[in-house]
């Protein structure tokens, strides 16, 4: 037997005939339990109410209510209810037992009572409560620890949302400033030449610096219209209709600015001139097809050919844009990776760049996919690594939902 639970447990003894009850007293008093007494039902509730006893030893015959009744009011009161009962009845009373077990009892005894049966069954039912009463304990921490944890995992949740939402913006906001440098170069160089060819300067090239500097302001005006438009957020009515070769030629005109393009490339275009104009918005899909060139550019800058071919062409559901270079090509591995943020093969802008090196900070194609998402728009890419890429923006002619 354990006798850890007879150190601590209170035994409350319940019976009328005060033979039983000076016996059974005894008994359990010699094997360490602490033993209380009632006479009666009633007054064992009383006394319940300001003792909760371990177990209950309990008659069932005795004057006023008798143990069934008893038993029934235990547990009906939550605070009683768990207290485990056990009868006490003459061998003869077969049904009382039956009934007994009904009230909630979790044994019976018989009388007259063989001590090792009493002390062992109290000892098993004591041990079951024991039990049942650590387990309750460690399910109340288990759910503590599961609110927690759900806490801890909303908490996580929401930082992360944040941490993400931050790092869309920053990624936003560098690649809008990084589509502003290039305007500001042609405005840096045309201005550079105006100074030092100042007394040079013949009047029709003057005339055309002066027209590069404008357009480059105009270009920086509509990607700060952009950058606004950005924060608040896509809305559809800023969508309007383009026609997309009117746009790649205002595109190229703008470009003439820069000297690289306009000396150092040849240049070939076909438009598909049956294309109608789709709902866009302009100075996103003029900013993709910026960053596009200009990768071309990059790509071609150590290459003897330098020839870039730019298409427009249509079928039922789309208009394409082709801009083809003859540049390094990219191999089949990196495909996936170039519209990550951040990948780059180029150096950064730094001191230790070879002169004219293009330099890169991964954010350009990435840029263009984001400003492609409000139209369900796509970019292709067909490469062949030393001969050339050709990448191709597909834009849905009727928006999918
Ligand atoms: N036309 C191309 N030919 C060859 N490689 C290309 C071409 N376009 C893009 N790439 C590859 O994809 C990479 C990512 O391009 P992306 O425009 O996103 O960044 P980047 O040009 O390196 O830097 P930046 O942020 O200045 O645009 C480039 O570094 C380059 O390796
Ligand atoms: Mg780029």
């Amino acid at each position: 037997m354990n006798d850890k639970n007879s150190e601590r447990s209170i035994i409350l003894i319940v019976d009328d005939n005060q033979t039983n009850l000076d016996v059974l007293f005894e008994l359990l008093r010699n094997y360490g339990f602490k033993v209380l007494v009632a006479l009666d039902g009633e007054s064992a509730i009383e006394q319940i109410e300001y003792i909760h006893p371990d177990l209950i030893l309990l008659d069932i015959m005795m004057p006023g209510i008798d143990g069934f009744e008893t038993c029934l009011r235990l547990k009906a009161d939550p605070s009683t209810r768990d207290i485990p009962i056990i009868f006490m009845s003459a061998l003869s009373e077969t049904l009382d037992k039956v009934k007994g077990f009904q009230t909630g009892a979790v044994d019976y005894i018989t009388k007259p009572f063989q001590h090792e049966e009493v002390l062992s069954r109290i000892e098993t039912h004591l041990t079951i409560r024991n039990l049942q009463q650590k387990l309750e304990e460690k399910n109340l921490e288990l759910a503590q620890l599961n609110q927690n944890l759900e806490r801890l995992v909303e908490q996580k949740t929401k930082q992360l949302i944040d941490q993400e939402k931050t790092a869309i913006i920053g990624r936003l906001t560098q690649g809008m400033v990084h589509n502003l440098k290039s305007p500001l170069q042609v405005i840096q160089t045309s201005v550079d030449l105006i100074e030092t060819k100042a007394t040079k300067i013949q009047e029709d090239s003057f005339f055309n610096y002066t027209k590069y500097i404008f357009q480059a302001v105009s270009k920086i005006n509509q990607i700060m219209d952009t950058l606004m438009m950005k924060s608040r957020k896509e809305q559809n009515q800023d969508l309007h209709p383009v026609n997309i070769n009117d746009l790649v030629q205002r595109e190229i005109q703008l470009l003439e600015g820069n000297m690289f393009f306009k000396n150092k490339i040849r240049k070939k275009y076909f438009y598909d001139e049956t294309i109608t104009n789709i709902p866009l918005i302009y100075s996103y899909i003029s900013q993709v097809f910026y960053n596009l060139i200009n990768n071309a550019m990059d790509a071609m800058w150590e290459r003897k050919i330098r020839e870039i071919t730019i298409v427009t062409r249509q079928d039922n559901s789309n208009i394409y844009m082709d801009i083809a270079d003859t540049g390094c090509g990219i191999a089949p591995e990196d495909l996936s990776k170039l519209f990550d943020p951040f990948y780059t093969s180029k150096p950064p802008k730094g001191e230790e760049q070879i002169e004219g090196e293009p330099t890169g900070t991964g954010l350009g194609l990435y840029t263009c996919i984001e400003l492609l998402k409000p139209f369900n728009g796509e970019i292709a890419i067909s490469s062949n690594l030393g001969q050339g890429s050709v990448f191709t923006v597909v834009l849905p002619k009727q928006p999918k939902n």
